[in-house]
């Protein structure tokens, strides 16, 4: 099929509300490239099943949540396509193709799954036995979300890069043996704010121990976040000079308060700002930033048939893709023996 633009294909797991951590590791990024680019946004089921086989639950209720966060980011249902990964079967059958095309080992020196594994092995002791085949083979199966799609780029955030070096082998590999010319070997878009850290001063925003800042925040949640914040520990009064660098409520300014930067780490430095004014200047640019954010989400959740149906829509468009992607495919390795 020929393309009027470069394709995109991205997605996120379906897992749970997304923060301000992917908002500006990928989201922003998503909305400025929708309008140069085709670009489908795949809500990952399968893939977040690797993790949460034993809870389907949570992946059904989040598939309409992820989709209603990127809605509410600022993807346009006009301009993006969405798709739900698990109904789109040649993604799956690709899988099995491509993983006579990748070692295990190769598999298990792969930096994400590398961290990953070494995450379960503290969990859930040294056994191995928590990692599962679906699991070690996800980045094969993001391969084919990437290659069914015929995408030219992928915009992620850093972590996702050893993933998308794994599938440019597999479609070398797939090349050299089976033909040239039938996948595209997709390049990365890297997100320049890819790791947000926590308001504890954790090292990553996560889902976990409160650190995070949801799209879906109410005014009082973001304000009892930003007042817990870590800020300078020898600062003791109001007008002690302090130093913003150590600071969590100075580090979300750089993100939300650009217009006033070089005055708020003034006035810290030489104490003419207490901490509670300043996270209330914090706050107020909070939540002035995701007020379209939030406004657009109060639509989509009053209209959730809409978004069922952009999925619907979306994966109807999405598989006369991957359907001629297989085709293909199949073609190449000289297994088309026959019509359906
Ligand atoms: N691995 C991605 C994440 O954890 C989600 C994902 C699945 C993805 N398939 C993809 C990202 C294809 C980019 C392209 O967030």
């Amino acid at each position: 099929m020929k393309k009027d633009k470069k394709r995109i294909l991205t997605g996120d797991r379906p897992t749970g509300k997304l923060h301000i951590g992917h908002y500006f590791g990928s989201l922003e990024n998503r909305v400025k490239l929708q309008d140069e680019y085709e670009t489908f946004i795949l809500v990952a089921d399968v893939q977040a099943l690797t993790d949460n086989f034993n809870n389907p639950e949570k992946v059904r209720e989040n598939i309409l949540e992820t989709t209603i966060d990127n809605l509410s980011a600022g993807l346009d249902p006009d301009k993006c396509t969405f798709v739900v990964q698990s109904m789109v079967p040649e993604i799956a059958e690709l899988t099995v193709f491509y993983s006579n095309l990748v070692t295990v080992s190769r598999l298990q020196r792969n930096p994400t799954i590398k961290t990953e594994i070494a995450q379960k092995k503290e969990l859930f002791g040294n056994s191995g036995e928590s990692v599962t085949y679906g699991f070690l083979g996800y980045p094969v199966s993001q391969a084919a979300d990437i290659t069914a799609f015929d995408a030219d780029v992928v915009p992620v955030g850093e972590d996702q890069l050893p993933l998308i070096e794994q599938t440019r082998e597999i479609v070398r590999k797939f090349s050299s043996l089976y033909g040239e010319d039938v996948l595209t070997e997709p390049q990365a878009i890297l997100s320049k704010n890819t790791r947000i850290k926590g308001l504890d001063g954790g090292t990553k925003m996560g889902k976990s121990l409160g650190n995070a800042i949801y799209l879906a925040d109410t005014d009082e949640d973001i304000s009892k976040k930003v007042m817990n914040a870590v800020t300078d520990a020898s600062k003791i009064k109001k007008d002690d000079p302090a130093n913003p660098e150590v600071c969590m409520v100075a580090y979300y300014h750089k993100l939300f308060s650009k217009d006033n930067l070089d005055t708020i780490f003034e006035e810290c430095r030489n104490g003419s700002r207490g901490c509670v004014n300043c996270k209330k200047e914090l706050i107020k640019n909070i939540i002035n930033k995701l007020e379209p954010i939030r406004e657009k989400r109060r639509y989509y959740e009053q209209h959730k048939d809409e978004v069922q149906k952009i999925l619907e829509e979306g994966t109807k468009k999405a598989r006369k893709i991957t359907k001629e992607t297989l085709k293909n495919v199949k073609k190449a390795m000289k297994i088309d023996y026959f019509e359906e």
